[in-house]
């Protein structure tokens, strides 16, 4: 080891830079193999990896053979039968992508900070606003990911929808009391941007939603017209394209005509279905993703980025900048281009940013945007099939159309013996529990019309119609061993 000094010598380096990566490298070859959830209890788990504060110097090869079991105490998330969440199944491309990105370590607040990697983060933003069909004039930045993006997204809905000046003032300058409008399906993220953004979760008005889980856009204009009558403060309409219950996509184009004759900013969370905007699957139901103000999307999701990655598009910079814009004399800068005037922090809540753009930019210049689409598909196809499978079975029913790739049904014994909903909704609660005990897939819920469904997702490039089948097996499997 290096003494008291903190770089590691060249040969260390490469010691433990070649192990790690074997080591990544065997994982990628083996997560299919391991149990996608580790039976270990918190207290067990934490008497495992607790040790006390490092002093002394350790070998490296002994911290890597720490990691070790740190990693196999995970969930993993690349599993082909990990269906439990829309969430990150990350590429290799991405991980390579990570491990530069942290190598050059750029800060990209500004241009200045970081020139080349802007000028990809900029790259990266044309692209997918391309891949969605977005407004070609729009502007968008990276954040952590969709509840980050739809959080940025309001703050800018909300300063374009007042000239109070409430960066000064605060929310209570407002001339009338907030008003979100929303589905009944909406992702939690929105209840929590409107706590944090000082209108609180009263603001949210749930609009209800279609026999589909769409939202109405006759209920959307009445409420507002109401709302409007009686001096409350209109502030955008949220729609989702693919809810995270069941992939619903709302009416776009009817809550893009109401918030245009309404002078509404139209906000859309695409965090898990925008990627999906060009697949045959979805038949232009989310053609009118380019009339929206802003939009989020999650490339950690149906990109298959690692985390962290959401991306945020707006129409007009300029509410965001309204939002997020504060001067402060030590970020100056002196700049000659457009470009190289641009700062992040204007934009955006963060200030140090890492390089989020690289993963994106290795991930689709690596596999090209056909693949990515293909592999999309694919995960539509796979979704499809499995409900098709459900409908057809004695034992399950399904709970929900399946316009993306969630698939939520429920358990309801050989013989349908699992009669009463109350009787469906305990059974499937402690089935999925179970379930996710046993480790050969791992499943979650969402609630369906106020009842309990088991819901798979599929957005993950490995998963195939085999696993769709073992997960199906597995629960019947683990059903008849609770009855
Ligand atoms: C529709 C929707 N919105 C927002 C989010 C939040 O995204 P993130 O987990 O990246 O913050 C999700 C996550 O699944 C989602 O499905």
């Amino acid at each position: 080891m290096s003494g008291a000094g903190i770089d590691l010598t060249p040969a260390e380096r490469e010691q433990l830079g070649r192990a790690a990566l074997e080591w990544a490298l065997r994982y990628f070859t083996e997560q299919s193999q391991l149990p996608v959830y580790p039976t270990i209890g918190a207290s067990e788990l934490t008497a495992r990896l607790s040790t006390t504060l490092p002093n002394d110097p350790q070998d490296p090869a002994t911290v890597l053979a720490d990691f070790d079991e740190v990693a196999r105490f995970g969930r993993h998330n690349g599993h082909p039968r990990m269906f439990g969440y829309v969430q990150s199944s990350g590429s290799f491309a991405g991980v390579v992508a990570d491990l530069l990105a942290s190598a050059i370590n750029q800060n990209v607040t500004s241009w200045r900070s970081a020139p080349a990697a802007a000028t990809i983060e900029h790259q990266v933003i044309e692209w997918l606003k391309m891949m969605v069909g977005f407004d070609p004039e729009g502007e968008g930045i990276l954040l952590s990911g969709g509840s980050f993006a739809n959080f940025a997204g309001l703050a800018a809905a909300l300063r374009a929808s007042t000239d109070v000046d409430l960066n000064q003032r605060g929310v209570a300058a407002l001339p009338g009391r907030p008003r979100i409008y929303t589905s009944e399906m909406t992702h939690m993220s929105m209840p929590k941007a409107a706590s944090m953004l000082g209108l609180g979760k009263d603001a949210i008005v749930r609009i209800p939603v279609d026999r589909d889980l769409r939202m109405d856009p006759d209920a959307l204009r009445r409420q507002i017209d109401s709302d409007r009558g009686s001096g409350l403060h209109p502030v955008c309409v949220v729609a989702t394209a693919g809810d995270v219950n069941t992939g619903a996509i709302d009416p776009l184009d009817a809550i893009a005509d109401t918030c245009a004759d309404m002078g509404l900013w139209l906000h859309v969370d695409g965090s898990y279905g925008a990627l999906a905007a060009q697949s045959g699957f979805v038949n232009g139901a989310m053609a009118a993703l380019g009339r929206a103000d802003s939009l989020s999307l999650d490339p950690h999701k149906w990109l298959y980025a690692p985390l962290d990655t959401g991306c945020l598009l707006v129409k007009d910079p300029a509410a965001l900048r309204r939002a997020f814009s504060e001067g402060a004399g030590y970020i100056d800068v002196v700049a000659d281009r457009q470009m190289s005037e641009f700062a992040y922090w204007d934009y955006s809540p963060e200030l140090s940013r890492r390089f989020r753009a690289l993963k994106i930019w290795f991930v689709l210049k690596i596999h090209g945007v056909r693949a990515i689409q293909q592999a999309i598909d694919g995960n539509i196809a796979v979704a499809r099939h499995l409900g098709e499978t459900i409908d057809t079975s004695d034992d399950f029913e399904r709970l929900a159309p399946v316009p993306l790739s969630i698939v939520c049904f429920r358990y309801r014994g050989g013989d349908r013996s699992l009669q009463s909903p109350e009787q469906l909704d305990q059974f499937n609660k402690r089935l999925m529990v179970e379930v996710q005990r046993d480790g050969e897939s791992y499943i979650s819920n969402a609630t369906i019309n106020g009842r309990f469904a088991l819901r798979a997702c599929i957005v993950n490039f490995r998963t195939t119609h085999a696993d769709a089948a073992r997960l199906l097996a597995s629960i019947r499997r683990v059903a008849a061993r609770m009855a």
